[in-house]
């Protein structure tokens, strides 16, 4: 595995920069002396961003563009080329999502979370890979959900945009394999960014993450370690990551009877709301920045579902475990 510990000098671009993950990794990969290009639609939020790192002692090169829009993305690559020198890493973090019931989302809306949300990340990608393999190194570091491995209702549209951005990127690490290019992913669990501010719902309620939310800079952390140790799948938490993904290999029934029978209605909060575009197609004011209105969970209320929840797990790899061991006995 390839090490950087030292990623002083090194050159980032980071899109959806202007609010939420892209944000805080933007500053913490600033904090570990990378040279930054920011780029999302808001350039008002990204000045400010700029002028967060600054005060860090960072340096931030500004880029607004649209990640739908071929120019744009070019554009943005060019502007980092030129400024800097060339490019090391591509942090690909733009994306939208919109809630609803899938037979009741807008076409439009289903297309155009694939076209930012995976197609956006094909752009960036086609656009850097050029320069990297020009100079035999570089890393496509994807931020990913827990949703491109698992499922929430009301989102079918943007998890069916992550199973495939994830496809995409292990697909991409092989065909990779030997140049010095490496790629890597984050499966982010529910984080409390601005996302839930700006996002499209179609309930005409005020939409909220799957519970336990965690706080932003878990993946910012995750992030900086990646770009230190690339070629991994990074999962940061452990309830609504390592622990989750442990329980749904052993016993997928668990998640779907809650998922199933509660996702929709832990999604969605009593507090009326018309927000049917949000920030789906143009930029809105609203969510700038790493965090968002809606809180992480306390500690330890994560803590005490982590505990119901591995002796859940707990006692179902027990169970199967004397299932298996009856039916050996019963062959012998
Ligand atoms: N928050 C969560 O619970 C969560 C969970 C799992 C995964 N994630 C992933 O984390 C990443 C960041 O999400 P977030 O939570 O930080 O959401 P966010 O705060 O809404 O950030 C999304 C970013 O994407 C940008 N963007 C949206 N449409 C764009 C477009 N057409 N062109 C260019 N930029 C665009 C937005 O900026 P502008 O509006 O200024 O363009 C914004 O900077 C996403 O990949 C998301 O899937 C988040």
């Amino acid at each position: 595995m390839a090490r950087h510990e030292d990623l002083r000098g090194q050159v980032a671009i980071v899109t959806g920069a202007s609010s939420g993950v892209g944000w805080q990794s933007a500053v913490r990969l600033a904090e570990a002396g990378v040279r930054l290009c920011v780029t999302a639609r808001r350039q008002f939020a990204l000045e400010q961003l700029r002028a967060e790192v600054l005060q860090r002692g960072g340096e931030c090169l500004v880029c607004e563009g649209d990640v739908t829009v071929p120019g744009d993305v070019e554009r943005v690559v060019r502007e980092c080329v030129a400024h800097y020198g060339g490019v090391d890493l591509l942090v690909n973090a733009a994306a939208v999502q919109s809630y609803g019931y899938f037979d009741r989302l807008p076409w439009e809306h289903i297309t155009r979370v694939f076209d930012v949300s995976c197609f956006g990340y094909f752009r960036f990608a086609r656009a850097v890979l050029p320069h990297f393999r020009q100079q035999g190194h570089g890393h496509l570091l994807n931020i990913q959900s827990m949703l491109a491995s698992g499922a929430a209702p009301l989102l079918s549209a943007y998890s069916a945009a992550k199973h495939a951005t994830l496809g995409w990127a292990k697909s991409l690490e092989l065909e990779l394999a030997g140049t010095g290019i490496h790629v890597s992913n984050v499966l982010v669990p529910s984080v409390s960014t601005p996302m839930f501010d700006h996002a499209p719902t179609m309930l005409r309620r005020r939409p909220v993450p799957v519970p336990p939310t965690y706080d932003v800079d878990l993946v910012a952390r995750a992030v900086v370690r990646l770009a230190k140790r690339p070629g991994r799948t990074s999962v940061p938490a452990f309830l609504q990551g390592r622990l989750m993904l442990a329980l749904d290999a052993v016993a997928p029934w668990v998640g779907k009877a809650v998922l199933g029978r509660l996702g929709a209605r832990m999604q969605t909060t009593r507090t009326p709301l018309e927000r049917p575009d949000g920030n789906l197609f143009s930029p809105v004011a609203q969510g700038v920045g790493p965090r968002g209105s809606v809180p992480p969970t306390p500690a330890w209320v994560r803590f005490t579902a982590t505990l119901g929840l591995a002796a859940l797990a707990g006692g179902v790899l027990g169970g199967a475990a004397l299932g298996a061991r009856s039916v050996a006995r019963a062959a012998r």
